[in-house]
């Protein structure tokens, strides 16, 4: 009898000893994961674009958009909206910290499918209208989040001379 309580009480304290060991070694590769997430995390940031480069970029479409239109070629200008609307979507889903995001699905995506609209219907002047319509819709963010002084305004000339429009 005593010999099986001897022999009970030892394998009771080899199990739980095992099983600290087990929580101890969890713990350590808990910790290695979380190490990893963070720096994970901080090249992420450190290479994603910014709102404001992912601005410059929808600056570009916007004026190759507006010449595309004006000179009723309508696979160019579909295509321009549709860059757009891709940079749009892209910088929801990576710009989390930068909240005039969610200002994008009231101020300029209607705007954005009366363009469709017009290029759908190659209905030149509902286009030019939309146009104007969109380029107001840049200056009200812009306005609203503080960042008026960049003003957007309709070109007067096309952002490169080796395309052709
Ligand atoms: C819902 C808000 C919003 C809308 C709509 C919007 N912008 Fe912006 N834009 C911003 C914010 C915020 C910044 C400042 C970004 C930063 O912090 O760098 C900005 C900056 C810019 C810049 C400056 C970039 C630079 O580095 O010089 C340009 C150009 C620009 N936007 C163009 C446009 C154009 C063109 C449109 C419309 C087709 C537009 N934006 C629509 C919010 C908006």
């Amino acid at each position: 009898m005593k010999f099986l309580l001897v022999t009970l009480s030892l394998l009771l304290l080899f199990s739980c000893n095992n099983d600290a060991i087990r929580l101890k070694t969890l713990q350590s590769e808990i910790n290695f994961l979380n190490a990893k997430n963070d720096s994970l995390e901080k090249e992420i940031q450190s290479i994603k674009p910014g709102l404001g480069d992912l601005m410059l970029e929808i600056q570009v479409h916007h004026n190759k958009l507006w010449f595309a239109g004006k000179n009723e070629d309508w696979p160019l200008a579909q295509f321009e909206h549709d860059e757009i609307m891709e940079i749009l979507t892209q910088a929801e889903k990576i710009e989390t910290d930068r909240n005039e995001v969610k200002l994008f699905r009231v101020m300029i995506y209607p705007q954005l499918d009366s363009i469709q609209l017009s290029i759908t219907q190659k209905n030149t002047e509902h286009f030019t209208s939309a146009f104007t319509n969109l380029t107001n819709a840049c200056n009200n963010c812009h306005t609203n989040t503080k960042f008026n002084f960049n003003k957007i305004v309709i070109p007067d000339h096309p952002p490169y001379s080796n395309q052709e429009f």
